[in-house]
């Protein structure tokens, strides 16, 4: 027998990718107060949650979910379909439907379930799924494992999907994409997707893990943005553990397709439903989203901020207006050195590398919450620009790293226990989002 040793396997392509500066290390939050982290016994202020809106601490979120909690226990305690749905469920649903102006909503334990789920449930031998090249990973996945073709065309191409869809006409179709990009955060061209998918009847599947919140008249994402109905935009995934601040996801639209989902979607059907308390806490937190437009203005400002500072300093930023800020540095080393030369100053920022993003595309993936100010914005400038120029002189070369200047950001979040500058250690390596 020739079977590999799976220990062996391991061990080989754990040391490839340390020797590719690919290695992915998991950091240690032990405490968090808003955009402000203590990593490792060291605060620093993070520009790399998805929390956009800042809704994962407000109170009244947290109150829900205490309130709950204390009522109905913290478990979902069984499937949606044998005992485990709850009117805290059913209000959220609601509550999502009505806000995205969608007949139906339903619940799903994360994003990456409900990707699973539509794709699997719609799609099978003979089907096409179409999608954007940039598209999450998810959704990758879960083309492949329904066992359709997957077919992808260039990012932010309409009429590279229409040629896609044109050449595989047997079968049925969905064009799926995401509606912000989770790591160049700009936006699908969401009205000639909608009529690429009329002409060659398939169906689009928005996947707003990242738009919905954020972009869009009250939040209602990138689908509402592009005002398109129901009938051109049948399904759209809505993530409840980015700007909503929680855990979980819903996928909205079509009473129909929603339905279906509800009755054969694997990933629906034979997992537990999330607890009453996570869904009562994302009801609350919808509510502020829909009505805190002054959280989406924020945002636009410090973005605005942002991109006139960095561009202003020669940084090359992609063409993003959310909240979604990539700083392009080309190699895996450049992006992991400017992420601890970061860090040296008390900016937490996530250096992504491939897989996650194509080679030779290494970045800083830097995220805007509406907690943070504009000195924070101009205090990441600084950084960004010493970090630059001591990586030209050799950052991370000598024990005098160490000392980089002081860069906390604006006085609201700085404190005598959030001012410890001490450099992390030149081992870490930098988790990617989601
Ligand atoms: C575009 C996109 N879709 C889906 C997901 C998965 O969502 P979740 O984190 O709820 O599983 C993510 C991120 O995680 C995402 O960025």
């Amino acid at each position: 027998m020739s079977r590999p040793d799976l220990h062996q396997r391991v061990a080989e392509r754990r040391k490839q990718r340390i020797a590719r500066d690919r290695n992915r290390v998991r950091r240690l939050v032990t405490h968090r107060d808003g955009i402000r982290y203590e990593v490792d016994g060291q605060w620093m202020t993070g520009f790399c949650s998805n929390d956009y809106l800042g809704l994962s601490q407000q109170f009244s979120v947290i109150e829900a979910l205490q309130d709950t909690a204390a009522r109905e226990g913290v478990g979902g305690i069984a499937s949606h379909l044998v005992c485990g749905h709850h009117a805290a469920h059913e209000a959220l649903e609601r509550e999502l439907a009505d806000w995205l102006g969608a007949p139906r909503a339903l619940l799903f334990g994360s994003g990456f379930l409900a990707n699973l789920a539509v794709v699997q449930s719609l799609l099978g031998e003979g089907d096409v799924c179409v999608q954007d090249r940039l598209n999450h990973a998810s959704l990758i996945d879960a083309a492949l494992l329904a066992g359709c073709h997957l077919r992808r065309y260039p990012h932010g191409d309409a009429e590279g999907a229409m040629r896609q869809l044109r050449g595989t006409p047997d079968g049925a179709a969905l064009l799926a994409t995401d509606g912000v990009f989770s790591m160049d955060g700009d936006i699908a061209p969401l009205r000639q997707l909608a009529l690429a998918a009329r002409v060659q009847q398939a169906v689009l599947y928005v996947d707003d893990a990242h738009g919905v919140g954020v972009v869009g008249p009250n939040g209602r994402g990138s689908v509402a943005q592009a005002k398109l109905a129901v009938a051109a935009q049948p399904l759209q995934l809505v993530t409840l553990g980015k700007a909503l601040g929680g855990y979980g996801a819903a996928v909205v639209g079509d009473a129909d397709l929603v339905d279906h989902l509800a009755e054969t979607a694997r990933p629906y059907i034979y997992t537990t439903a999330l607890p009453p308390a996570q869904a009562a806490a994302s009801l609350a937190a919808v509510r502020l989203a829909r009505r805190d437009d002054w959280r989406r203005d924020k945002l636009q400002t410090l973005v605005a901020r942002f991109r006139e500072g960095a561009l202003r300093e020669g940084f090359e930023l992609l063409p993003s207006d959310t909240p979604i800020q990539p700083l392009m540095c080309g190699g895996d080393a450049r992006a992991l050195a400017m992420a601890r030369a970061l860090e040296a100053q008390g900016m937490w920022v996530s250096a992504i590398r491939p897989p996650t993003v194509p080679e030779g595309q290494a970045r800083l993936r830097i995220t805007f919450s509406a907690l943070h100010a504009e000195p924070d914005v101009d205090a990441l400038v600084g950084a960004l620009v010493w970090s630059r120029d001591a990586i030209a002189h050799g950052f991370g070369e000598h024990a005098s790293d160490e000392h980089a200047p002081d860069q906390h950001a604006s006085d609201e979040h700085a404190s005598d226990e959030h001012a410890s500058q001490e450099h992390a250690s030149q081992e870490h390596g930098f988790g990617e989002v989601a």
